[in-house]
This record gives structure tokens, C-alpha cells and sequence, in this order.
């Protein structure tokens, strides 16, 4: 990238990057084979170095990729044209690397078997490379998918199907001797011991798995199943690691494993955990497992908060199986879990706690717009519950991730929605992939999506929008009106015990309306500093 280098890019070919629309400049041959001495010096220097290994990366876009790929490479020397041509550049960098390596030194290859595009690699096509790599020395073959133009596919979010990839090792595995690894939303010892039941594939590899667990593989050895902590293929990590760090949902010691310690206390105290969201069942796990006496009160009827609401859109299943975890493993503890109690000021005095940790979610509050308190407008959230009574015809002012979600899961159902977002793009706040996901089911379900437009006016089975420069619109003839509901700090609790609770905490949405991640790292955070 000339942001990065300062200098034009290189490619097999003069066609734009997919990604950042630069044109990069053809390369010589010279130069191709000078690429191709450098990949094997660098081989040799992991293998002085000690490692066990080599992955070569010929997937994702990336420039063996590029030479790969009819889409990316169209030469017509001997480094482009037919499938062989195209696969000299690989070839050269496996042949040169096993010349250099031990005999049975592992030289794995990563492909993208399916490019995911129109004109890109196909499996049958990668079929024929696969071979020619295994004729090249390769040991194995790992199988990925994807480009910089179908990047959306290529670490596969919650709306693309468990195991997506799988076919694509085993299309490449029935043409080889070597063995072949799969990868891609592989989330549980079960699915990955099929996939090699099955004969897909001869090793699994757990990228997210690991991240969300990293203890997976000695819980599976011990048969502790259900502790395993899903993956919920959200892609908070990839979106965090241009930030320069990692985080994840479910997993808030990831990079922080040296200060996240659950050391016992020397000093167990009366902790009460105000609220059964994601930000107190986390908190209550940690303070009891370090020996803390904590109760935990839910005013609803069941355990999980805003939480529920969230596994309710299509193909968010994954994360009522994370709050299920989440659940039992605090039902594993010694913590006294208490359902339909409401924590007020005078409760929490008689119960006299020593800690209160106020994790009782956000004051939702709904944005105001004329007429809609009188004319029946409902939240986000009593749509979700009462979808079945809200009739065919649907206006949902706001297109923020709830919106967009709740769209989804109405228009999924047959209902015929218009969505009205006042900023320029839908789903501000998602995550990119599942933001594009989301976005394009919603145009395929035909959904009217109304960017850059305000809603002024709420009225009777009507509403009036504004879109910039235009004369203001009536949109008449909805069954029902869904409002957004702003998330705001929840602080009058705390104010009100403060008085004689000596520590009071504030963790989750109740501190600032966010997500499950930040709930659930506050929830452990605040657990291991009392
Ligand atoms: C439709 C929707 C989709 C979402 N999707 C995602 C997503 O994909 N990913 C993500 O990370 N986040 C998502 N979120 C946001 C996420 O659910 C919240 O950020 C998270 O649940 C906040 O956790 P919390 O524990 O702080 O609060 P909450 O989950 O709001 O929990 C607070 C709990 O406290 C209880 N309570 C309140 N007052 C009292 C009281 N006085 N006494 C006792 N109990 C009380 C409430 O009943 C509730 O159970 C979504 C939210 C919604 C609504
Ligand atoms: C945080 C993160 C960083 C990644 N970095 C790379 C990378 O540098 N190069 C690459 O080819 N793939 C990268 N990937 C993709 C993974 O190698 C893997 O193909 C993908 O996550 C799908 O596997 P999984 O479902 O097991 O996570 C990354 C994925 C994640 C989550
Ligand atoms: S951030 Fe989301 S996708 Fe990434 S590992 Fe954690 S749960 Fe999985």
C-alpha cells in the first residue's frame, strides 16, 4: 500500500486493487524471479530459526494469489494464461523452499480454493493447482477461500453457515495424497472430530475458536464440553486488530492473560450484583470464583438482559449458545441467584451488602419525534416480543444495528418493511462483514431502505419524512411504527445507595450504552479489583 511504502504497488498484472482501488505496476520478470529467491530466503531463516514449519500464504488476495488467479493475472509471459502458467509463480517458491528444507521439513501451502467471485478461482481450477503444488513438494494443503473483492466471505460472520469452507478441502482433498486442512467458523470439537469422521479433511484448524477459548483443546480432552466458550463469529476481533490490539466478545482476558487472574481473596466480602445482563453474570462468576459471597438479583423472570433480544435476528442463534454459557458457568459458582427482584434503594439497605455492583442495563429512553408518543409507535424491543400483532406493513425509524436487525428479523417473516436512517449508511455501529450481510438480505428481502432521510412526523398509520434538499414526503398506510431507543447512563441507583453501601461499581450499558463486549470486560474487570 503506497500509504505504508510510499511506493506504487506490485501485482502479476495493471488491474486495481479491489480493496483501495490502486493501480499497481506490472512486474518484470526479472523481478518475479527475484520475489521468488526472497520467499525462500526467508524460508531458510524460519527453518535456522527453529521453527517446525512453514505456512507459505498463496490465499486471500495476496500476491501469490494474485499470480494464481485469472482475475488478478493476465500475462502472457510464462508467469500467466493457463492454469499451469499461472501456477509458475507458486511452484518456483515450493521447489526452490524444498530444495533448501530438510526432507520431511513441513512446507504447507494456504490457498483460496473458491475466490468467491465471478471471475476469479473456482474449486475445479484449484483442483489442478493442488496438484501441481503436491507435485511442487508440498506437504499439505491448507484450504481457505476468498480475495480482497469478496473479503466479506473470508472470515466467515455470523450470517454465513457453520463450516462454510469444508466443501472446498474436500473437493481438494479427493486429488491429492497429501494431507489437507480445513478452516472456517469451525467452532466446536464435535463439528471439527465429523469433519474428520466425514473423510473432509485431515486436520481442522480453529482460527476465532481459539481466540474466544484458548483452553478448548484440554476442556475437549477432559470431556468438559460445556465449558467450552463459543466463538460467536461476531468479528469484534478483526475489525479491533487495526486498532493495533485484539479483543473479543466473549473473551475479555485475550491479550490481557497476565493481569486477568482470579486470585483468591483474603478478604471475602457481601457482594451484591444488581441485574442478570451480560455485565453481571460476568462480574458475579469472577467475584465468587475468587471466593466472594455474592447474590445476584434479576428483576425480569429469566437470566441474560439485553442480551435475549440480541440471538432473536436470523442467524444470530450463536449467541444464545454464548448466554447459555455464560449462565451455567455462573450457576457453577456459589453465587445466590434470585429472579423476579427488584433492586431499589430501601432493598439493597435491608439486604446491607458491603459491594453493590450496579450492572441493571441502560435508562432507555426513545427519541423524541412529533406525534409519535400519541399515535401507538413502539421500541425495538416490544416489536421483537410482539411481532405476530404488528401487522404486514412496517415503517422502523432508525437504521442503526437494532434497526437493521429487527428489519431482518420482520422482513424474514414475510412483513414488508420500509427503513428510515437519517445518517448516510445503514447499520452504523456493526461490524463491517455483518453490517454488509445484514444490508444485502435486506435489499434481496426488498425491504424500501431511505438513507440521508429524517423522520419529522409520526401520525396516524403515517409518517413524514425529509430527505436533504427535498420537499418533505408522506409515507401512509403502516400497520406499525417502531422508534429507536437512545441508551443512556442509568445513575439514579447508585446515587440513592451511595449514602451506605461503602463500594458501589457501575459496569455494562447501566455505566454508557454499548455492547456485550464492553459489558462483559467490565463485569470481569470490576469482579477481580474487589
Ligand atoms: C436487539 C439488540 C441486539 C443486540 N445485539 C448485540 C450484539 O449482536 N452484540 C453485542 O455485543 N451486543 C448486542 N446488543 C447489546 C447488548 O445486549 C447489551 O449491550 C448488553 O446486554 C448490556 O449488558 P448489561 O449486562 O450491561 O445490561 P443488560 O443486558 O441490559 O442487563 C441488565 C439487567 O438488569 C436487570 N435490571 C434492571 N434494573 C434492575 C433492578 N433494579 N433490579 C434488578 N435487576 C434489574 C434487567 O432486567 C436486565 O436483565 C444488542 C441489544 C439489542 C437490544
Ligand atoms: C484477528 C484475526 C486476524 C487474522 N489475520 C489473518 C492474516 O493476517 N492473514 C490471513 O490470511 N488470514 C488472517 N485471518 C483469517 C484466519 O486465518 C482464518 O482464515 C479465518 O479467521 C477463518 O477461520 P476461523 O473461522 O477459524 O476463525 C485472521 C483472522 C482473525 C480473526
Ligand atoms: S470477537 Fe467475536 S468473532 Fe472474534 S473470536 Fe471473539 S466471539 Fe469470535
Amino acid at each position: 500500500m503506497p500509504y505504508f511504502t510510499g511506493l506504487q504497488p506490485v501485482a502479476p498484472s495493471p488491474i486495481p486493487s479491489p480493496l483501495t482501488k490502486e493501480m499497481p505496476r506490472e512486474l518484470t520478470a526479472e523481478e518475479i524471479r527475484d520475489i521468488i529467491s526472497k520467499f525462500i530466503q526467508g524460508a531458510v531463516r524460519a527453518i535456522s530459526a527453529g521453527f517446525d514449519g512453514i505456512e507459505i500464504h498463496m490465499a486471500h488476495g495476496y500476491l501469490v494469489n494474485q499470480f494464481l488467479s485469472p482475475e488478478s493475472n493476465a500475462r502472457t509471459d510464462d508467469y500467466g494464461g493457463s492454469t499451469a502458467r499461472r501456477s509458475r509463480f507458486a511452484q518456483e517458491i515450493v521447489e526452490g523452499i524444498r530444495k533448501c528444507a530438510p526432507g520431511d521439513y513441513p512446507v504447507i501451502c494456504r490457498i483460496s480454493a473458491d475466490e468467491y467471485t465471478d471471475t476469479g478461482l473456482k474449486l475445479e481450477e484449484s483442483r489442478e493447482i493442488a496438484k501441481i503444488l503436491e507435485k511442487a513438494g508440498t506437504s499439505a494443503l491448507h484450504v481457505s477461500a476468498c480475495n480482497y473483492a469478496s473479503a466479506f466471505f473470508n472470515i466467515p460472520c455470523y450470517y454465513l453457515e457453520e463450516g462454510c469452507f469444508v466443501h472446498l478441502a474436500a473437493g481438494i482433498k479427493s486429488v491429492v495424497k497429501i494431507p489437507v486442512l480445513a478452516v472456517g467458523r469451525i467452532l466446536n470439537p464435535a463439528m471439527a472430530e465429523s469433519i474428520l469422521q466425514e473423510g473432509k479433511a485431515d486436520l481442522v484448524v480453529f482460527g476465532r475458536t481459539l481466540i474466544a477459548d484458548p483452553h478448548l483443546p484440554n476442556k475437549a480432552k477432559d470431556n468438559r464440553l460445556d465449558d467450552i466458550r463459543t466463538c460467536i463469529s461476531c468479528n469484534r476481533c478483526i475489525e479491533s486488530i487495526s486498532d493495533k490490539r485484539l479483543i473479543c466478545t466473549v473473551n475479555p482476558s485475550i491479550g490481557k492473560e497476565n493481569i486477568h487472574r482470579t486470585a483468591k481473596t483474603m478478604q471475602p466480602k457481601k457482594i451484591l450484583v444488581v441485574g442478570g445482563g451480560p455485565a453481571g453474570l460476568s462480574a458475579a462468576q469472577v467475584l465468587s470464583d475468587r471466593g466472594h459471597k455474592v447474590t445476584l438479583w434479576e428483576k425480569g423472570s429469566r437470566l441474560g438482559g439485553s442480551f435475549c433480544y440480541a440471538s432473536l435476528a436470523p442467524r444470530k442463534e450463536s449467541l444464545e449458545k454464548f448466554l447459555d454459557y455464560l449462565i451455567l458457568q455462573v450457576k457453577k459458582t456459589t453465587a445466590v441467584i434470585k429472579l423476579n427482584t427488584e433492586a431499589t434503594a430501601e432493598s439493597i439497605k435491608h439486604f446491607s451488602p458491603e459491594v453493590v455492583v450496579l450492572a441493571h442495563g441502560a435508562r432507555n429512553v426513545h427519541v423524541e419525534i412529533s406525534g409519535a408518543q400519541n399515535n401507538g409507535a413502539i421500541d425495538v424491543k416490544q416489536a421483537f416480543v410482539n411481532s405476530d400483532s404488528l401487522g404486514n406493513n412496517i415503517a422502523i425509524v432508525g437504521g442503526g444495528p437494532e434497526g437493521c436487525e429487527l428489519a431482518d428479523f420482520l422482513a424474514s417473516r414475510g412483513k414488508k418493511i420500509t427503513l428510515i436512517e437519517m445518517r448516510r449508511v445503514l447499520g452504523l455501529g456493526l461490524v463491517a462483514h455483518p453490517r454488509y450481510h445484514v444490508c444485502e438480505r435486506l435489499k434481496k428481502m426488498g425491504a424500501q431502505l431511505h438513507i440521508n432521510t429524517k423522520v419529522i412526523e409520526i401520525g396516524h398509520h403515517y409518517i413524514i419524512i425529509n430527505r436533504r434538499r427535498e420537499a418533505d414526503q408522506k409515507l401512509d398506510g403502516f400497520d406499525a411504527i417502531i422508534i429507536p431507543t437512545l441508551h443512556q447512563p442509568n445513575s439514579a441507583l447508585a446515587a440513592s445507595i451511595q449514602p451506605f453501601v461503602p463500594e458501589v461499581y457501575t459496569v455494562g450499558d447501566a455505566a454508557e450504552g454499548r455492547t456485550a463486549l464492553e459489558a462483559i470486560a467490565e463485569g470481569v474487570e470490576f469482579g477481580m479489583k474487589v
